[in-house]
């Protein structure tokens, strides 16, 4: 791993840390790097109204779109599984409409990293070009 990815996963990680994950105790994080090289982090928040929960991935893109980014290169995920884990459906829409064709680092506690593109984990994605008639 270089530099970069170390310290991609080590904020990805430590934003797992703040998880709030108290239903499911699956905790997550995630760090966004924007083509500026800025880094947004999310966890995963979960709510006793369990469908309102928020994945690490969507709360990293909404901190960053909020804070007036719109480019972004790659995205790592921290969870703690062996078979990595890759984002949900919900967020693999999300990613789509605003990070496109990104990179996907998964990682978990252990050092196991695989790298995606978006377009591998979501084909034939519904998108805007789909409402320009
Ligand atoms: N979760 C994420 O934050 N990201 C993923 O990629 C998969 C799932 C969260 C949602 C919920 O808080 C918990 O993991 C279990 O589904």
């Amino acid at each position: 791993m270089n530099t970069e990815q170390n310290e991609l996963v080590k904020l990805a990680a430590e934003a797992r840390g703040r998880a709030v994950a108290p239903f499911s105790n699956f905790k997550v994080g995630a760090a966004l790097l924007t083509n500026d090289g800025e880094v947004f982090t999310g966890c995963n928040i979960e709510n006793a109204s369990y469908g309102l929960t928020m994945c690490a991935e969507r709360v990293a893109i909404f901190k960053a779109v909020s804070e007036g980014k719109r480019a972004f290169e790659k995205i790592f995920v921290v969870a703690d599984t062996e078979d990595l884990t890759p984002p949900c459906g919900a967020c693999r829409q999300i990613i789509w409409e605003f990070c496109g064709d990104v990179e996907i680092v998964l990682t978990n506690l252990h050092g196991k990293i695989e790298t995606f593109q978006m377009s591998e984990l979501f084909p034939k994605a519904f998108d805007v070009k789909f409402l320009e008639k």
